[in-house]
C-alpha cells in the first residue's frame, strides 16, 4: 500500500515537468514494480490457483488428491517467484518496456563468443588409440533404490511409484519389478559384482533416490546420498569414486537454487568427498562442478553440473545466464589442461545431446568441446535411463570430434533390466577402446528369489558393431550404416533399451532418426538433421520462459 501512495505523490509532484519526464516515468515504473513484485511475492495468492491446478491434475492424470498436491504444491512457489523475481523485477521490467535507460539488458552475442573460442583451436590431428596397453573404470548411473521396496507388492498401483507394503498385495518380485525402482541388495550386489574388476576408478552420475517425488523433502532425499556412498566405501574401500549428483539429488525433484543451495551442497561434499582435494571440494560448494587430476595421472577429470541447464530447474528463470559461472570456469579448466598436457574426462549427469538441457548452454559446451576436443578423450553420461551415445562434430567442420557416452541405469524404472558398465581405455591417449555392458536379466533373477543373481556381460561395443575402434571417425562411420541396417539398427534399439523388447521395431523413419540423433550432439542439431522445426511446444515454451542470455550493464542509480 505505501508503495501506491509513493506513486501518486511522484506522479502528483512531478507530473507535470517535462523536462525531466523520462526520469519521472522510469522512477514511477520502478515504484509500480515493485509494488507489483512483493505482491506475487506473496504465496497466500497462489493457495487458489494451486487448489485449481491439483484439481485438474487429478481429473486429467487419474492420480490421488496427495500425489497431485505434493506435486504441485512442491513446484507452484518456485516457478511464480522466480519469474516474479527476474520478469517483474523493477530494472529489467522498465527496462523492457523502455522507461529506464539504465540499467541496460545486453543479449550475449553467441555467434562473437563462438568465433573467439574456436580461433585458438590448434591444428593437432584428432587423439588416436596408441595400442600401448588399457585401464579399466567403471559408470553407474541413475541408481533410484528405493528403502520402501517391498516383495510381493502392488507394482499396478496408479501412483508414480509403487512396490511398497502400503500399496498392497502384489506381485512384486524379490529383485525389483520392471514397473519399480529397485531394492538395496539389487544395487549393493551390482556395487558388490563390480568391485571384482580390476578398476582404476569408479563413476557415478547421479540419481539415487526412488520416484516418489510427490512425497519427498530434504532430509529424505539426503539420505540417500549416505546409504549409496556407504555401499561404495564397502565394497572399493581403496578405489577412488568420483561422484556428481543428478537432477533427483536435491528437494524438490530438479529444483536448485543457484543462490541458496548450501543446505544440499555441503552434506554431499561430506558425504563423497573422500576422493577429492581440498580445491575440488572448494569448486564443488561454490560452481556446483569441480576438477580432479586422478593420482599418478595426467588425467583430469571435469564433473559437469548439468542442474545449470536442466530446463526442470525453475529457478534457473531468475538469471540463465551461465549460472555460477560454470561456463567460464570450464573454459579456464580446459585451457589450463591444454596449457599442462593433461588429457580431460567430462562427466554429468544429463547429455548435453538431451532435450532436457537448455539450448544455450548445450551449445556453449558443444562449442568447447571442438575448440579442446584434441584434449578430451571421453564424455560420461546418464539420465536417459538408456544405452546410448552421441557424437559432438565440429561446428565449422562436422568432422565427428568427441562422444557422449551414455549409460544406462541401475533402476528398472521404467521396464529395464538394471545395468552397469566397464569401459576400456587406452593408457597413453584414455581413449575409450570398448565399453563393456553388464545387465542383470530381472525376470529370470526373481525365478530364484534367494539366489544371488549375476550381473552378466550382455555385449562389448567393438564385438556387436564389428568396428576396428570406437574412435568418433569409426562410430560416425558405424551410424550412418545403421541407415541401411535394419538388423543393426534393431539390435541398437534393442540393447538401448536394456534388452527388453521396445514396443515397436525399428523402421526406415526411425533408423532415419537414429542416424541423426547419434551423429550430433546437441537436441537442436539433431532437430535440424530430422526435418523437425522444433522440440516440441512445451520445450519451446519452457525456452522461452528461460529467454536468452543476457548481461546487466548499468546501475539504476541516475
Ligand atoms: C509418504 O511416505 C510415507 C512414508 O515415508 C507413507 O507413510 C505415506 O503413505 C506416503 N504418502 C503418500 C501420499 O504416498
Ligand atoms: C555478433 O557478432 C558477430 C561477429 O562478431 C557480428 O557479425 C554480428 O553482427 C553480431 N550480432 C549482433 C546481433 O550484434
Ligand atoms: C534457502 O534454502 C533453505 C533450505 O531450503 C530455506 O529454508 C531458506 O528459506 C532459503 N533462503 C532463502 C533466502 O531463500
Ligand atoms: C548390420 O549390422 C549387424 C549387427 O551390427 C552386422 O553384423 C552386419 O554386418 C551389418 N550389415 C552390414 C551390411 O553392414
Ligand atoms: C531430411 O530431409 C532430407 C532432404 O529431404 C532427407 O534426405 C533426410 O532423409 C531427411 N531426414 C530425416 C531424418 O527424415
Ligand atoms: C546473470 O548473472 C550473470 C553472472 O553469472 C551476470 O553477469 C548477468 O548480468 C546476470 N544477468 C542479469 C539479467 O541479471
Amino acid at each position: 500500500m505505501k508503495s501506491l501512495v509513493l506513486i501518486c505523490m511522484l506522479l502528483g509532484v512531478f507530473g507535470s515537468l517535462e523536462t525531466k519526464n523520462k526520469l519521472i516515468e522510469c522512477e514511477v515504473c520502478r515504484e509500480a514494480f515493485k509494488y507489483i513484485q512483493k505482491w506475487t511475492l506473496n504465496p497466500d495468492i497462489w493457495s487458489f490457483p494451486i487448489d485449481v491446478a491439483v484439481e485438474i491434475c487429478i481429473k486429467f492424470n487419474g492420480y490421488t488428491e496427495p500425489v497431485c498436491r505434493g506435486a504441485i504444491q512442491e513446484n507452484v512457489l518456485i516457478v511464480t517467484e522466480s519469474l516474479a523475481r527476474r520478469y517483474f523485477d523493477p530494472d529489467f521490467a522498465c527496462s523492457a518496456i523502455e522507461l529506464c535507460d539504465s540499467p541496460k539488458y545486453v543479449r550475449e552475442n553467441f555467434t562473437e563468443w563462438q568465433n573467439n573460442v574456436l580461433a585458438s583451436k590448434p591444428s593437432a590431428p584428432a587423439p588416436t588409440p596408441s595400442n600401448q596397453g588399457t585401464f579399466k573404470f567403471g559408470h553407474m548411473s541413475d541408481l533410484h533404490i528405493d528403502a520402501f521396496y517391498q516383495e510381493g507388492a502392488n507394482s499396478n498401483c496408479g501412483l508414480p511409484l509403487c512396490c511398497r507394503e502400503w500399496n498392497g498385495p502384489g506381485t512384486s518380485g524379490s529383485w525389483g519389478d520392471y514397473n519399480c525402482d529397485i531394492p538395496v541388495k539389487t544395487l549393493e550386489t551390482a556395487i558388490s559384482q563390480m568391485s571384482n574388476q580390476d578398476l582404476d576408478f569408479v563413476i557415478i552420475t547421479g540419481d539415487l533416490p526412488p520416484h516418489d517425488v510427490w512425497n519427498q523433502s530434504q532430509s529424505y532425499n539426503l539420505q540417500y546420498q549416505s546409504i549409496v556412498a556407504n555401499l561404495f566405501e564397502k565394497y572399493f574401500p581403496t578405489t577412488p569414486v568420483y561422484y556428481m549428483f543428478g537432477n533427483h539429488g536435491p528437494f524438490p525433484v530438479n529444483a536448485l537454487d543457484p543462490t541458496n543451495s548450501s543446505w544440499f551442497l555441503n552434506p554431499v561434499t561430506e558425504i563423497w568427498g573422500s576422493w577429492l582435494d581440498a580445491q575440488a571440494i572448494a569448486t564443488l560448494k561454490s560452481k556446483w562442478a569441480y576438477s580432479m587430476v586422478h593420482p599418478g595421472t595426467n588425467l583430469k577429470l571435469i564433473a559437469l553440473n548439468t542442474q545449470a541447464c536442466n530446463n526442470g530447474n525453475f529457478f534457473l528463470f531468475v538469471n540463465v545466464t551461465d549460472p555460477l559461472g560454470q561456463i567460464e570456469w570450464l573454459e579456464n579448466e580446459l585451457s589450463q589442461a591444454e596449457k599442462s598436457g593433461q588429457v580431460v574426462y567430462f562427466y554429468a549427469h544429463i547429455p548435453i545431446a538431451s532435450g532436457d538441457c537448455l539450448y544455450a548452454w548445450a551449445a556453449h559446451v558443444n562449442t568447447l568441446i571442438d575448440r579442446y576436443s584434441n584434449i578430451i578423450a571421453g564424455q560420461f553420461y546418464g539420465h536417459t535411463h538408456n544405452d546410448e551415445w552421441h557424437i559432438n562434430r565440429g561446428i565449422k567442420t562436422n568432422e565427428p570430434l568427441s562422444i557422449q557416452w551414455v549409460a544406462p541405469s541401475v533402476t528398472t524404472y521404467q521396464g529395464l533390466n538394471p545395468s552397469f558398465r566397464i569401459y576400456e581405455a587406452d593408457t597413453v591417449t584414455k581413449l575409450v577402446t570398448d565399453v563393456h555392458q553388464y545387465r542383470l536379466d530381472l525376470a529370470a533373477a526373481n525365478l530364484n528369489p534367494t539366489v544371488t543373481p549375476t550381473f552378466e556381460l550382455a555385449y562389448s561395443y567393438l564385438d556387436l558393431y564389428g568396428v576396428s575402434d570406437l574412435t568418433p571417425q569409426t562410430m560416425f562411420e558405424y551410424a550412418n550404416s545403421l541407415a541401411s541396417n535394419a538388423t543393426g539398427a534393431q539390435q541398437w534399439w534393442d540393447n538401448y533399451y536394456t534388452g527388453r523388447n521396445p514396443s515397436s521395431s525399428c523402421n526406415a523413419a526411425c533408423r532415419n532418426n537414429l542416424v541423426c540423433e547419434l551423429t550430433w550432439g546437441t537436441s537442436v542439431l539433431q532437430g535440424v538433421c530430422k526435418n523437425s522445426t522444433g522440440s516440441g511446444l512445451s520445450n519451446e515454451l519452457v525456452e522461452a520462459l528461460f529467454g536468452p542470455w543476457e548481461y546487466k550493464v548499468g546501475s539504476s542509480i541516475i
